[in-house]
């Protein structure tokens, strides 16, 4: 069904390339996109951190100033030109709260900003300000993740005097397991916020202010990234974190919308960063990927011995307390191991020491590089993402696309985009194990490296990945649906 074009304002604290840490800024920078070529007018709006200074701005559009917390904020909004011409990508320049290393923590010390609550309700009440300065009011304020979940209350506040009175609310979660909880004080950055964060209120949670809950609570609409995460959200009482009853009572207005990839710069046709580029028709060359990719690990290449990948945030979501016990049966398989990634301290710690203990057979790079998650992706024989959740999850999809069958716990978006070789011999993609235990994900190594003996039957599970349509075309649809469903009904919340 198509709809009348639409003015969508996405709030997101990541925006791909400009900022990213994770897969929330590969998604603000193709949903857009793709909501736009069904001909919507689409704008997204996002903090201008420190990092952001090597990216020219094709110049301010507004200079202002904001008052929080009877404090007034220096602001610019600058406009940035990305890959797509249509969509109007708009950064928020106040040095004061954005103009360091970090998006939400220092990164020397990898303790959270304490003055967050202030930053991200400057998110929120700048991009209204923005919409109010321009006279561009949307129907639908799409927000992501508790870094924009203070828009409900910003959108009803006496500033912006009921220009958001028609607009809709549509919220997504990206992950549940970061709610952003401020002690009650942090009230006084958020216009409204004696009137929803008292106790019992939307904001309030156990005694705290916590962002994530007030945007479940007065959202229009809520989607999280993926059908099977939506699921155990509503069903899996842990996976919520605390939420999981708040989701049920909002059932009806809660969707599971799977995430879709920018597959212009996810192509290993066209990837600039590959040493060669190529198709499903021609994997053979890849092998010269795997060996660039061997060389700059300083591993040494064997064209027989699967290459392991990981790029990944180090994290306990991402499953390093079921792979660290069985690192060293994994590279005595044989194989060879390679995590581009950083995070925790401690999982960092150990993986440096099996490093220096098996320095020919793992390789483990602390940092975020952009152009070797490319390599990887085109170089890997297989790909590796034992979740312990996982929202949905794109660095399976890229692996999947660029014929490095993952081998990944069945969860959440996991479970959605790959499916299992040994029961799907006809279409199986990857590997996929349930139970969250190190037993289970050595069962499932074992299944891929016993496959990935008989190249020809590897070469089949890598281009079934291939072929797959990981595209935004039909999620970007839903979304649609789902901003339809919430305009056609009152608002949730007045
Ligand atoms: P999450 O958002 O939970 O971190 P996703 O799989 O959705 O997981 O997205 C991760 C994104 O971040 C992918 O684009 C992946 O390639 C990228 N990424 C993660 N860690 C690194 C890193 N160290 N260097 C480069 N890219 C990374
Ligand atoms: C979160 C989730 C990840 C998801 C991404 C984009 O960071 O951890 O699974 O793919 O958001 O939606």
């Amino acid at each position: 069904m198509t709809i009348a074009p639409l003015r969508i304002l996405h709030v997101a604290s990541e925006v791909a390339p400009f900022s990213k840490s994770g897969g929330l800024a590969d998604v603000c920078s193709s949903l857009p996109p793709a909501l736009a070529e069904h001909g919507h007018d689409v704008v997204v709006i996002s903090p201008f951190y420190g990092s952001l200074r090597e990216f020219v701005s094709s110049g301010y559009l507004h200079t202002t100033s904001i008052t929080l917390n009877n404090r007034e904020f220096p602001i610019a909004f600058t406009e940035h030109k990305h890959l797509t011409q249509r969509v109007r990508y708009l950064f928020i320049q106040c040095e004061e709260l954005y103009g360091r290393p970090g998006y939400y923590y220092d990164p020397a010390t990898n303790r959270d900003y304490e003055d967050n609550d202030a930053r991200f309700a400057m998110l929120a009440c700048a991009a209204l300000t923005w919409c109010q300065l321009n006279n561009w009011v949307p129907q639908v304020v799409h927000g992501h993740d508790w870094q924009s979940g203070s828009l409900p209350l910003f959108m009803r506040s006496p500033r912006f005097g009921g220009l958001f009175d028609n607009s809709r609310f549509v919220f997504t979660i990206h992950n549940m397991a970061f709610q952003g909880r401020f002690h009650g004080g942090a009230r006084v950055w958020f216009d409204h916020s004696d009137e929803y964060a008292e106790l019992g209120g939307p904001a309030e949670f156990h005694g705290m202010l916590n962002l994530l809950k007030l945007a479940i609570e007065m959202a229009d609409a809520i989607n999280t990234v993926s059908p099977t995460y939506a699921h155990e959200l509503r069903t899996i009482e842990h996976m919520g974190f605390g939420l999981g009853p708040l989701l049920h009572k909002r059932h009806s207005h809660f969707f599971g919308i799977l995430n879709g990839l920018d597959t212009t710069v996810w192509n290993p046709e066209t990837d600039e960063e590959l040493e060669v580029r190529y198709t499903a028709t021609t994997l053979a060359l890849r092998n010269r990927n795997k060996r660039a990719l061997c060389e700059k690990c300083g591993l040494q290449y064997d064209q027989a011995m699967p290459v392991v990948s990981m790029v990944t945030r180090v994290s306990e979501q991402k499953g390093f307390s079921v792979l660290l016990p069985i690192v060293g049966d994994l590279i005595s398989s044989p194989a060879q191991l390679i995590i581009l990634g950083n995070g925790d301290p401690a999982y960092e710690s150990q993986l440096k020491s099996l490093e220096r203990a098996y320095p020919q057979r793992i390789k483990l790079i602390t940092e975020y590089n952009e152009p070797l998650s490319h390599l990887i992706y085109g170089g890997t024989d297989m790909f590796l993402m034992p979740s312990l959740f996982e929202p949905c999850g794109l660095s399976q999809m890229m692996a999947l696309r660029y014929g490095a069958p993952p081998i990944a716990r069945e969860t959440g978006g996991l479970a959605d985009t790959i499916s299992d070789y040994s029961h799907n011999p006809v279409s199986g993609t990857g590997f996929l194990f349930r139970e969250y235990s190190s037993h289970a994900l050595s069962h499932a190594l074992k299944r891929a490296f016993f496959m990935f003996r008989d190249t020809a039957r590897w070469r089949k599970i890598q281009r079934h990945g291939m072929k797959e349509d990981f595209s935004w075309r039909r999620s970007a649809r839903v979304y649609e649906e789902m901003y339809r469903r919430a305009l056609a009904a009152p608002r949730v919340f007045e």
